[in-house]
C-alpha cells in the first residue's frame, strides 16, 4: 500500500515508517520537523514533505500529487504538563489540525486511518487493568485533544465510511535496534531518558510522590518499547479492510499489560549502570494517577498484537540511541549545542528568565531554582549560559517552549 505517516520524522513515526517499510510498504512523511528530524526520514530513505497538517492547501497539494491509500496520523503535541500551560497549541493542532487533515482526506477520497492516541483519554480511571470500555474522562488539554480527534474520527466512519482506527499508546520507551531511531525530545519530560540525564549529569534524581497506594509508594506505569509498537502500527494497516473498527468502538489499548514503578524503573537503570544514583524524594505532580496499566487483549485478538520486548530491554536500547547520539555530531548533541549558542550571552540569559514567565511556561519559583542549580555547576561555561539548557533538563520547560521564549526575545 502507498502509505502517508503524519509525523514520520518524530520519535514513534520514524519506528512507524520502519516497520511499515518491512511490511513492503512504499512510504510518503509529512512533518513540519517542529520536534521531528529530517535525518529520520533520510535514515528510513523515506521522502519527506515539509508542512503543516492543519495547512489545507498544502494537504491538497499533497494527495493531488502522490497517490495515497491509507494515513498513519502521528503527527501532533505530546508533552502533557506543555498542554496544561498551553491548552490553544494543543487543540490547534491535535484536534483542529486533525479536522484539516481529514476533510482533506474526504476531498480526496482517502478513507483509511491509523492515529495515534494516548492513555491520557483516560485520565485518572477508577480501577484497573484499563480497558477499552473504561470511561474516558480526559483531565489534562492534551488527553481531551486527542478524545475530541477520535470521536471526529468515529463521526466521518459512521457518516462518510471511514475506516478509522485510534490506536491508544500507554508510555513509550525505547530506541530501534539498529540504535539509529529514537526520542529526541524527552529530556524533561519521560522517565527512562531523565533517569539516564540524571545518572550523565551525576544530580539527583526526582521521584514525584512516594504515598502512593502502589508496591512501593512511586507511581506505577506500562511501558511499551516503541518497536512493538510500531509493528502493532502495521498489524493495523492490515487488519483495517478485514475488521471494521466500529464493531469494537474504533480505538484499541496497546501497552505490555504489566505495570513498573518508578522505583523498579530506576533499579533497572541502576543495575545497567552498574551505580546507585542519588534519589530526591518531592511531592505529587498534580494530575498524576497512582497507576496506569493497560489490558491490551484487544489488540492481541484483533490485530494479533504481543510486546515482545521487556523493560530491560527498553532501557538498554534507550541507552544505546543516546550514547551514539550524544556524540559530537550526533542528533542530541547537535540540538543541545544549537541550544547553547542561542543562549550564550548574559544579558539573553536574563532576558530568557524573563520570557519564559511572562510567556507562563514556568514561574518564577522554577526559574529561580534553575538559577540554583546554575550556581552549583562549576566548570560548564559561563554560569548565565545555561538557564535555557536547565530549564529544559529539569523539565521546567519544553524544548518547543525554549525555542519560542528564544524567538521572543530575539535569539531563536
Ligand atoms: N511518546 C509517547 O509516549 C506517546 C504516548 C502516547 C501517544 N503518543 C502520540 O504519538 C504521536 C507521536 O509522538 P512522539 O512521541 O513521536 O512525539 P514527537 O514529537 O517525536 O513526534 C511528533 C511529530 O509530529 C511532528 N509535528 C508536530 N506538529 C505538526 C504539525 N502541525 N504538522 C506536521 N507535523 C507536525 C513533529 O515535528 C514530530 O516529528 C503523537 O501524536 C503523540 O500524541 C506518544
Amino acid at each position: 500500500m502507498r502509505i502517508l505517516v503524519t509525523g514520520g520524522a518524530g520519535y514513534v513515526g520514524s519506528h512507524v515508517v520502519r516497520a511499515l517499510k518491512r511490511a513492503e510498504h512504499s512510504i510518503l512523511v509529512v512533518d513540519d520537523l517542529s520536534t521531528g528530524s529530517a535525518a529520520f526520514a533520510e535514515r528510513n530513505g523515506v521522502e519527506l514533505l515539509e508542512g503543516d497538517v492543519g495547512d489545507a492547501a498544502f494537504l491538497d497539494s499533497v494527495f493531488s500529487d502522490h497517490t495515497i491509500d491509507l494515513v498513519v496520523h502521528c503527527a501532533g503535541l505530546a508533552v502533557v504538563g506543555e498542554s496544561v500551560r498551553e491548552p490553544d497549541r494543543y487543540f490547534a493542532v491535535n484536534t483542529v489540525g486533525g479536522f484539516v487533515l481529514l476533510e482533506a482526506m474526504r476531498r480526496h477520497a482517502v478513507t483509511r486511518i491509523v492515529f495515534s492516541s494516548t492513555c491520557s483519554v483516560y485520565g485518572v480511571p477508577d480501577s484497573l487493568p484499563v480497558t477499552e470500555e473504561t470511561p474516558t474522562r480526559p483531565v489534562t488539554p492534551y488527553g481531551a485533544s486527542k478524545l475530541a480527534f477520535e470521536q471526529m474520527m468515529s463521526g466521518y466512519a459512521r457518516a462518510y465510511g471511514f475506516r478509522a482506527l485510534a490506536l491508544r499508546y500507554f508510555n513509550v520507551g525505547g530506541a530501534s535496534t539498529e540504535g539509529d531511531l529514537g526520542d529526541l525530545n524527552a529530556s524533561g519530560t519521560r522517565l527512562i531518558p531523565n533517569l539516564l540525564g540524571a545518572a550523565r549529569r551525576q544530580e539527583p534524581f526526582s521521584v514525584f510522590g512516594h504515598n502512593y497506594p502502589t508496591r512501593d509508594g512511586t507511581g506505577e506505569r506500562d511501558y511499551l518499547h516503541v518497536e512493538d509498537l510500531a509493528r502493532a502500527h502495521a498489524q493495523a494497516v492490515a487488519r483495517l479492510d478485514i475488521v471494521d473498527p466500529l464493531g469494537f468502538g474504533g480505538a484499541l489499548n496497546l501497552g505490555m499489560g504489566r505495570g513498573y514503578t518508578v522505583r523498579e524503573v530506576l533499579a533497572e537503570v541502576e543495575n545497567q549502570l552498574s551505580e546507585t544514583l542519588l534519589v530526591r524524594e518531592v511531592p505529587r505532580r498534580p494530575g498524576d494517577p497512582p497507576a496506569l496499566v493497560a489490558d491490551a487483549s484487544l489488540a492481541g485478538r484483533i490485530l494479533g498484537f504481543r510486546a515482545d520486548h521487556d523493560l530491560a530491554s527498553i532501557v538498554r536500547s534507550a541507552r544505546v540511541f543516546e550514547e551514539r547520539e550524544r556524540q559530537p555530531g550526533g542528533l542530541l548533541f547537535e540540538r543541545e549545542r544549537q541550544l547553547q549558542v542561542q543562549v550564550a550571552s548574559g544579558e539573553t540569559s536574563l532576558r530568557l528568565g524573563e520570557a519564559v514567565v511572562k510567556a507562563g511556561f514556568v514561574d518564577q519559583e522554577g526559574v529561580d531554582k534553575a538559577l540554583d542549580i546554575q550556581r552549583d555547576r562549576d566548570g560548564v561555561g559561563e554560569p548565565h549560559q545555561l538557564l535555557g539548557l536547565i530549564l529544559l533538563e529539569t523539565g521546567a520547560i519544553s524544548s518547543a517552549q525554549l525555542i519560542r521564549a528564544l524567538r521572543s526575545i530575539g535569539r531563536g
